[in-house]
């Protein structure tokens, strides 16, 4: 097992009882105290993607924004933020929007129109996959303008949540399985 695997599983930490009782949350924000932890990060998938033709990469507010960046520009890429409503400038009328439910909420994520191009092969980037919604609804935003959610990445995955099961044959990658939550 490569030991950047380790260093980077090792760096999340975890709070009970965050957002709500019940929920351990993976606090991801610990991996990017630690430079060797947050370079490893964007080296694991920058070596993941680097042949996969991607021409975009997408990534989801607030942490998805954090992990995406780093890895379009290593990549060379374009790089979207996909925000929650009422953050981006076009909102009044240069955006798509998707509705999606998450492991605690219902949301929307939006996107400007122009951003991708049709026919692109966009990456999705999050920090962690829960319920699956958000992906979901990423891999929707792409397709309503004609473009192609090629896969997904995400730092973390809760496995016992399923939500792989509900990308509907969107590939999916992760760096961690957490199991145990
Ligand atoms: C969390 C997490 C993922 C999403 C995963 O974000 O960062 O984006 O939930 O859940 P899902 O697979 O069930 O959709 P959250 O919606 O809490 O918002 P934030 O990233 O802006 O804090
Ligand atoms: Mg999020």
């Amino acid at each position: 097992v490569d030991p950047r695997l380790d260093l980077i599983s090792k760096s999340i930490r975890v709070v009970p009882d965050f957002p709500k009782a019940g929920i351990q949350f993976q606090d991801v924000t610990t991996i990017l105290l630690n430079p060797e932890a947050f370079q490893a990060t964007t080296d694991l998938l920058v070596e993941h993607y680097r042949d996969q033709h991607i021409d975009v990469v997408a990534g989801f507010e607030a942490r998805g924004l954090i992990f995406g960046a780093p890895l379009a520009l290593a990549l060379k890429v374009p790089f979207v933020p996909l925000r929650k409503p009422g953050k981006l400038p076009g909102t009044r009328s240069a955006t798509v929007s998707v509705e999606y439910k998450t492991e605690y909420s219902v949301d929307k994520i939006e996107m400007h129109i122009g951003a991708v191009k049709e026919g692109q092969r966009v990456l999705l980037v999050d920090d962690l996959i829960a319920t699956g919604g958000t992906l979901v609804a990423g891999a929707e935003l792409v397709r309503k303008v004609g473009a192609i959610p090629v896969e997904a990445a995400c730092v973390i995955e809760l496995p016992e949540l399923e939500g792989r099961s509900k990308l509907d044959g969107l590939p999916l990658f992760v760096l961690v399985e957490k199991a145990g939550i």
